[in-house]
């Protein structure tokens, strides 16, 4: 189907509802880059020159600022190349050190419906002898802490919950698993990289214990990322070299990058209330126009504890395929996490759908610079090809 049955000034243009797979990057983030590729290019390791110095003069301004941000003490942050490298430091390094600490490998906790980038490494410590309990969310997609509670062992050491889900959009009740962890002196990581920028939080306030973040779902510069850490949580390094990031991250910093991620988090907070406000107004009416034509529509996740700007649903009657086939020259959207290798979404089938059922969903986000018009547009588009594939069959 052509996209040129809508009204747009530009009919080839794509309706844009993937945001949570990534985003552009904002003109401020460019330009403050700029400088960092060719002016102020020295290696930040190499202080012993006058660009060297420059360069790491940059780095450490543009540490504080992300510290501030995000609330934490500029010392517990080590830049990585993104979130999936912070949560292998994360999982891999603090599992090994305490198998070291303690002696042997202990148990480890987390929920099924977390990125791959948490699911993976903690499966692959599996082969090392730790044992793993991947805990399924409630049909609603969130973990009570009643179902944290049970799950604890006499050994376990760690437990990875992410504040928001990157298919359904939910926001677990981080602070309260946190406490509960706290309580039993056990540490908890969480994978952020789909909450900085779009919720108003202080990280330092949490209790967790470690905290990853990437750059590229913020209007920042892929290929950059964090890990908070404290110094008090035993990490063991993934790679060895120039001892960079306290020896926890060896390797030469991306000037340019660890800028343009520190702008991102800049502009991403400071209009972080009234985008969340006028996106939670589109979503809703996204969500609501699509169910006046199509009520059989099933809604993955809470509605209420939710990002803004995530909607994800599930299309009875449809077959996945073909509804992907027919939408994607109209508009972006997927069916799951960008990093799912085509396989049905392993969340959607956590919360209880058959892989009928999870091929036949949409995530759609909105951005910032998404419009009314593209939220009427995308109701207008999938009406219609839900109809003419409902009718055809
Ligand atoms: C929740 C979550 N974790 C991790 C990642 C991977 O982040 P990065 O691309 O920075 O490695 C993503 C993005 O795809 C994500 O949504």
């Amino acid at each position: 189907m052509a996209s040129n049955f809508l009204n747009r000034p530009d009919p080839s243009s794509l309706l844009e509802f993937d945001y949570q797979a990534t985003t552009p990057c904002s003109p401020e983030v460019i330009d403050a880059m700029a400088p960092y590729w060719y002016e102020v290019w020295g290696n930040p390791s190499s202080r012993q020159n006058r660009p060297g110095l420059k360069a790491s003069a940059a780095i450490n301004l543009a540490r504080e600022q992300l510290a501030s941000f995000l609330r934490v003490d500029s010392k517990k942050l080590i830049f990585t190349s993104g979130a999936t490298e912070a949560n292998n430091l994360a999982l891999l390094g603090h599992a090994r050190a305490k198998a070291i600490e303690l002696g042997s490998p202990g148990h480890l906790i987390t929920v099924g419906t977390e990125h791959h980038a948490v699911l993976d490494p903690l499966r692959y410590l599996q082969k090392e002898g730790f044992r793993l309990t991947e805990l399924n969310p409630r049909s609603d997609g969130l973990l009570s802490s009643e179902q944290l509670a049970e799950a604890f062992q006499e050994d376990t050491i760690l437990v990875s919950v992410m504040i928001a889900n990157n298919e359904i959009g939910v926001v677990q009740p981080i602070a309260q698993l946190a406490d509960l962890c706290k309580s039993r002196g056990v540490t908890i990581h969480s994978d952020a990289a789909q909450a900085f920028g779009f919720l108003p939080l202080d990280f330092d306030s949490l209790g967790l214990d470690l905290i990853s973040f990437s750059g590229h779902k913020l209007y920042g510069p892929k290929g950059i990322g964090a890990l908070v850490v404290d110094s008090q949580v035993p990490l063991l390094p993934l790679q060895w070299g120039g001892g960079q990031e306290n020896g926890l991250r060896p390797g030469t910093i991306p000037v340019p990058l660890v800028i343009g991620f520190a702008k991102a988090a800049e502009l991403a907070l400071k209009d972080l209330t009234e985008r969340q406000k006028r996106l939670l107004s589109f979503r809703t009416q996204l969500w609501e126009g699509l169910l006046e034509h199509l009520p059989d529509l099933i809604l993955n996740g809470s509605f209420e504890q939710r990002l803004a700007h995530n909607l994800n649903f599930t299309i009875p009657g449809v077959c996945g395929s073909s509804l992907h086939r027919a939408i994607r020259s109209i508009l972006t959207c997927s069916s799951g996490s960008a990093c799912s290798n085509g396989e049905p979404s392993h969340v959607l089938m956590a919360l209880g759908r058959n892989r009928k059922e999870a091929e036949a969903s949409l995530r759609l986000s909105l951005g910032k610079t998404t419009t009314l018009e593209d939220v009427n547009d995308a109701i207008f588009a999938i009406v219609k090809v839900v109809k003419s594939l409902r009718e055809s069959d």
